[in-house]
């Protein structure tokens, strides 16, 4: 099996399937049936049809140009029913241990996909007791049952819930921010003033290459009636309000800010952490926030909308 010259974030996304190697290791699917599946996830996410009215993508909340947000406080959802949370950045989602601001059993890409899906609790693209759909409307069309034989040989090209979330990981995990200046320098003086600050300050949950911890934390402490955070999962009195720590990746790309979009600023967004902070902290900590953008996740032309499929405009 030829493993050189493919992304590792693009091969964790065959793990998933490929049968186990002799040491009990994942083998990763051959080169071909990821490049497959990157290919299909990308055509899918930009696909309004994967709504109830055909009016709403996974890319109309969460757009490449705000580094997968939205720019906007919270994002209805088909049925017009506000949105509960801002929109999050998508940045290297694909290495996240937990995904979702207040769910410690959402631990995969492919789970994560059913909640826009068929969520509730807001509706967001409302396909609930629909998935049924996705057979007819994708499978009608010629090009469309092409990539999912491809990328689903096994699967007899089965289009369903499980092929389609598949898909759009593969695609989601090759959503990659690695070359920032926190990454390669050249750290701009402020920035290098920020750092030390940000170690003080903010590292103890903001930690590792995402700039989180994957924990939850109740930072702000307006009660705030509307958000029980983490007690949705747990019941526990104790963790009404805990969020999980947000990634920082491309952060000056993606407000307005904080969980409900609420911090229309970034030093709005520090100061509701409520630390004791040196007066004159915040302008290099924002130098340094800056320094965690990773310009080419807006202009990579593999991630934005295909201008083609099977060889034809789309
Ligand atoms: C109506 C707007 C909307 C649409 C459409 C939408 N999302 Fe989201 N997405 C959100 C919001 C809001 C959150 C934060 C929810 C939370 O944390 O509770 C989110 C969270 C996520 C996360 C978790 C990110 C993290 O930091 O853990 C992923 C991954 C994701 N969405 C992928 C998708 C995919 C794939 C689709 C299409 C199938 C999609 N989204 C469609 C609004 C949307
Ligand atoms: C105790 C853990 C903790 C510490 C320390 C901490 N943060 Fe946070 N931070 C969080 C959590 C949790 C949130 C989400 C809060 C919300 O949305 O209600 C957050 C939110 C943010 C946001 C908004 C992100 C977004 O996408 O909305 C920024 C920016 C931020 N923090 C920067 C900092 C900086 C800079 C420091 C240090 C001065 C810091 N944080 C210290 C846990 C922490």
């Amino acid at each position: 099996m030829r493993l050189a010259s493919f992304s590792l974030a693009a091969l964790a996304g065959a793990l998933v399937l490929a049968p186990r190697g002799g040491q009990g290791t994942p083998v990763p699917a051959p080169h071909s049936l990821v490049a497959a599946r990157v290919e299909l996830g990308r055509r899918l996410f930009y696909d309004a049809d994967l709504s109830a009215n055909g009016t709403m993508a996974c890319a109309t909340c969460h757009e490449q140009r705000h580094a997968f947000a939205d720019g906007n406080t919270t994002h209805p959802g088909v049925t017009d029913e506000p949105g509960l949370r801002n929109v999050p950045g998508l940045a290297n989602v694909g290495r996240f241990a937990r995904l979702t601001m207040a769910d410690p059993a959402m631990t995969t890409l492919e789970r994560q996909v059913e909640t826009p899906l068929f969520g509730t609790h807001p509706v967001e693209m409302g396909m609930k007791g629909r998935a049924r759909e996705f057979a007819r409307r994708l499978g009608g069309q010629a090009c469309y049952k092409a990539m999912f034989a491809r990328a689903f040989p096994a699967q007899q090209g089965r289009i369903d819930t499980g092929t389609l979330a598949l898909a759009l990981a593969a695609f989601e995990r090759t959503i990659t921010a690695t070359r920032a200046p926190v990454d390669q320098g050249p750290l701009p003086p402020a920035a290098k003033a920020g750092k030390a600050l940000f170690a003080r300050h903010c590292a103890a949950c903001h930690a590792g290459p995402d700039f989180t911890d994957f924990a939850y934390h109740r930072i702000d402490l307006t009660p705030d009636q509307a958000e029980r955070g983490l007690m949705d999962a747990t019941g526990r009195e104790a963790d009404r309000g805990a969020l999980r720590t947000p990634s920082l990746r491309n952060v000056a790309l993606t407000g307005p800010w904080w969980h409900d979009g609420s911090a229309p600023s970034l030093a709005s967004a520090i100061a509701r952490h409520h630390l004791d902070l040196a007066p004159g902290a915040t302008a290099p900590l924002i130098a340094y926030l800056d320094a965690m953008t990773d310009p080419t996740l807006m202009t990579r032309a593999d991630l934005d909308m295909p201008a083609t499929a099977c060889g034809q405009p789309l």
